[in-house]
């Protein structure tokens, strides 16, 4: 089964598709992950890709298209997958059609997490992360035993600078203009399923369940 999942900034991908490929022995590609890898180890492409993540703009096209060429080439996306924020511009979507069709790789559905902005806003403002564990927090539903500091290894909490609520509209903003447009392109291919993820994440990971049966 190869997935691509679609949604505004905290729309529940990353969590539900780290639920699904641990469930279903996928692999999940997340490029924001990948991407603020390379920007903390300062790699070439994450010392390109900074100034863009801190904006809540998009970082360009040939940079993201090359690093999931890359990972094609090395057979990554062999076995199943979930593209988790790829693709999200009209050029990434038919660059990705051409890399998996040159591979004889099909996708199977496009998956779109549906979310109204000021659930996402909430829920962005409220997110913490352990530096180094990188175990996940949301207050006030999912918070620490001790406030601010990590369960598993009682690190400071840190907060995503791109998390600020002016960076978040922004995000928005750039997901309405650039990326929603892949809707219509995935329909077109008619692979699109809508999900409503606006409920509590063990119900949204129930309606997941029903799509990829
Ligand atoms: P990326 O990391 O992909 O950010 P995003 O798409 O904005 O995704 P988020 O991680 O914020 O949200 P999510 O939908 O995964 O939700 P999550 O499960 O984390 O990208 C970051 C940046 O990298 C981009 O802005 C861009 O600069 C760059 N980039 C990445 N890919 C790119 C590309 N292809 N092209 C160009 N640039 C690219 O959940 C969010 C929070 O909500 C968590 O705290 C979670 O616990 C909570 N939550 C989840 N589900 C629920 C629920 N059902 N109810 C309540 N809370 C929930």
């Amino acid at each position: 089964m190869n997935l691509v999942f679609l949604g505004p900034p905290g729309s529940g991908k990353g969590t539900q598709a780290a639920r699904l490929a641990a469930e279903r022995h996928l692999v999940h590609l997340s490029t924001g992950d990948v991407l603020r890898e390379a920007v903390k180890l300062g790699t070439e492409l994450g010392k390109q890709a900074e100034s863009f993540m801190k904006k809540g703009e998009l970082v360009p096209d040939n940079l993201i298209i090359g690093l999931i060429e890359d990972r094609i080439k090395r057979g990554a996306l062999r076995e199943g997958f979930i593209l988790d924020g790829f693709p999200r511009t009209i050029p990434q979507a038919e660059s990705l059609k051409e890399m998996l069709e040159k591979h004889s790789i099909a996708l199977s559905k496009a998956i779109l997490f549906d979310v109204e902005d000021e659930e996402v806003v909430r829920r962005l403002s409220g997110r913490w992360y352990c530096p180094p564990c990188n175990a996940g927090y949301n207050y006030p539903a999912q918070m620490p035993q001790s406030d601010g500091v990590c369960d598993q290894d009682m690190t400071p909490l840190k907060r995503r600078p791109d998390d600020e609520e002016s960076v978040v509209r922004n995000r928005l903003e750039v997901y309405k203009k650039q990326t929603e447009p892949i809707i219509g392109f995935y329909r077109q291919e008619s692979i699109l399923t809508k999900i409503n993820a606006q409920q509590s994440p063990d119900a949204v990971f129930q309606s997941l369940l029903k799509e990829v049966a």
